[in-house]
Order: C-alpha cells, then sequence, then structure tokens
C-alpha cells in the first residue's frame, strides 16, 4: 500500500493524485492533511516516514509548496531516501539510481499533468542496483 501525506499547500495535488491511483487500482493511506487550512508539514510526514520505514507502506508520495520542507523532514529517517521531483526524467533516475522510496513534489510549481507522469514514471522504474547499491550502503552516517 502506497503512502501519501501532503501539508495545505500539496492538499490540491494529493487530492488529484488520489484520483489517479483511485482510476488505476492502486491502493493507498492518506496520512493528511485534509484540507487547505494552513498546517506543518512535519506533523504528516513523520507519521507518513514511519509507515514506509517499518514495510507498513510501501512507496510514498509527499507533497508540500517547494517541496524541501517536507523532503528535509522525511530524510531525518534513516530508512528513508525521499527524492524532490519536478519533472519525469528526475523522478526515473531517483528509482533507477537512488531506489528512492518516497516521490516529492513541489505543489506550488509543478503541473497537475506533469506531477501525475512523475508518479506514472516512479511506481514503473525498478532500481538498477549494480553500483548504485554501493552508493547507497554509503549514506547512512555511521
Ligand atoms: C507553506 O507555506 C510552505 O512553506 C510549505 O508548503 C513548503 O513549501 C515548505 O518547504
Amino acid at each position: 500500500m502506497l503512502a501519501l501525506c501532503s501539508d495545505h499547500a500539496g492538499f490540491e495535488l494529493k487530492s488529484i493524485i488520489e484520483g489517479y491511483l483511485e482510476a488505476n487500482s492502486i491502493p493507498y493511506k492518506d496520512f493528511g492533511t485534509y484540507s487547505t487550512e494552513s498546517c506543518d508539514y512535519p506533523d504528516f510526514a513523520h507519521p507518513c516516514a514511519l509507515a514506509v520505514e517499518s514495510g507498513e507502506c510501501y512507496p510514498g508520495i509527499a507533497i508540500c509548496g517547494t517541496g524541501n520542507g517536507i523532503a528535509m523532514t522525511l530524510n531525518k529517517h534513516q530508512g528513508i531516501r525521499a527524492a524532490l521531483c519536478w519533472q519525469p526524467e528526475l523522478a526515473r533516475l531517483a528509482r533507477e539510481h537512488n531506489d528512492a522510496n518516497i516521490l516529492v513534489l513541489p505543489g506550488r510549481f509543478i503541473e497537475p499533468s506533469v506531477a501525475l507522469e512523475c508518479v506514472s514514471v516512479f511506481l514503473n522504474t525498478a532500481f538498477a542496483g549494480g553500483r548504485h547499491q554501493r552508493r547507497l550502503d554509503k549514506m547512512p552516517v555511521k
């Protein structure tokens, strides 16, 4: 099951992505927020990250206005590799090279159609492994 989260600035795009997931029979869990009322992205990013880290959900999609705040928060979790993407090629490389487990989108700076392309590519690209695995192994702070 896929995990979704956003703040108020990502709420509308999150709703559009939910429609896409439902149309494609992809199950998801929505960790909020649930309206455009102003809120703080860490309140939603941490539960979403914990669900992906624990294996309850995989992968995740997270959205805030720029994507930066929510990505920074998600990446505080050792088991999370959250990738900020604003075009499909970045989403492809985030999976292929970085084995990203959360796609982060900048809700205020991306057209919904481009965001959905990013989602589709992210969900349909596999990790390439090999030399990229060696680099992932060096990521954690020792
Ligand atoms: C909210 O106004 C905005 O700061 C937030 O969505 C995000 O862009 C932060 O990184």
